[in-house]
């Protein structure tokens, strides 16, 4: 089969074409005939060598999120059977070729059927995102009607989802954007209010947003300041998750306000070749708040063919993209 592999860390310009062979599903696991997926932070790590314990094997095929169809099941698998469309997370890192190519064999369990209400193509933008932003907030955070919820990066890929996910919950959100048209973008997706972060201190915007109480939960998925203020904006036993803690933080705002801090590494399924399930359920989970019309996948106005997945790891990396950047394969 066709695909796009790297051979080296480096540039979006190591990607090169390749013959490699298809791969057969061993037992518990499908061969998905690949039709699409989208680029996320994680693929452009990877790629560029910043996430050592990530690594794949090169020759490597990258790709975390994948949507396509069934192509062949292995010993065991009851749950799928050739002709039906799946989506999700099943690779792209160490041990687990990802999803730039012809095919790709996924663990059946860590994989659900693609929302009915989207294309392939639609559904490919949502596996990471979607499963990390549930993954924040209804397994660690608990969010429920009760909550204010302040998101940061309202219209980035996470935080759009967010947002979505916890105004489905009936909790309010606040939502951060750095531009007019990001927070736009927010408020149409669900945030009952915006806050331009660059031009607004915490102590402004906690106090005009709380009365000065503090937010019951602060959704981070960006890390560095970020974390930091996340600790000053939220109420004492408040609850702070993000997805970025390679940063150094002063922990003693936590210790004196009392706070709980979860950090999400979503893909640790599919690094340690385990808890698959989880990843299955949620995404059947996901599908149908998706079917509900609770949650939609905002999508960059721009689409790339695989063969241009330099182009596409250039702009989400240069920040050149207002929603998820999809891949369609071309191969
Ligand atoms: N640990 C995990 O399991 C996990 C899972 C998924 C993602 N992540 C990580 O979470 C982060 C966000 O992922 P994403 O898919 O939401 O990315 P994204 O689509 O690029 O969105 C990032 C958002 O962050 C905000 N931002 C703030 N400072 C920024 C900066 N210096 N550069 C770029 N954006 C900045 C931007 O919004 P404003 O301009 O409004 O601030 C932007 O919308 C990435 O670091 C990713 O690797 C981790």
């Amino acid at each position: 089969m066709q695909a796009r592999v790297i051979e080296e860390f480096g540039e979006p310009a190591v990607f090169e074409t390749r013959e490699i062979e298809t791969p057969e599903p061993g037992p518990g696991e499908v061969r998905i005939a690949v039709a699409a997926s989208s680029v996320n932070p994680v693929d452009y790590k990877i790629r560029r060598g910043d996430l050592p314990p990530f690594a794949p094997e090169f020759p490597a095929v990258l790709g975390c999120d994948v949507a396509g169809t069934v192509d062949a099941v292995g010993d065991g698998v009851t749950a799928f059977e050739p002709g039906d469309e799946v989506y999700g997370m099943p690779g792209g890192v160490t041990g687990s070729p990802g999803a730039l190519a012809e095919y790709m064999v996924a663990d059946a369990e860590a994989i659900a059927p693609a929302p009915e209400s989207l294309s392939l193509t639609e559904a490919a933008a949502l596996p990471v995102v979607a499963l990390t932003a549930w993954e924040m907030l209804i397994d660690r955070a608990s969010v429920d009607s009760e909550d204010d919820v302040l998101v940061y990066g309202g219209s980035g890929g996470v935080g759009h989802v967010g947002v979505q996910i916890v105004s489905a919950a009936g909790a309010r959100v606040v939502a951060t954007g750095s531009t007019e048209e990001k927070r736009e973008i927010a408020k149409e997706l669900g945030a009952d209010a915006t806050v331009d972060y660059t031009e607004t201190s915490v102590e402004e915007y906690v106090e005009s947003h709380t009365d000065g109480a503090g937010f019951d939960v602060v959704f981070d998925p960006i890390g560095d300041d970020h974390l930091q203020t996340a600790f000053e904006a939220v109420r004492p036993y408040g609850r702070v998750v993000t997805t970025e803690s390679s940063s150094t933080q002063e922990l003693e705002a936590m210790h004196l306000n009392a706070l709980s801090l979860d950090v999400v590494l979503v893909i640790l399924p599919i690094l340690r070749d385990a808890w698959h399930a989880r990843l299955g359920e949620e995404l059947r989970e996901i599908a149908d708040l998706v079917d509900d019309g609770d949650l939609a996948p905002l999508l960059d106005e721009r689409r790339h063919g695989f063969s241009e997945v330099e182009e596409a790891h250039r702009r989400l990396e240069e920040g050149d993209a207002l929603g998820k950047i999809v891949l369609e394969n071309d191969l």
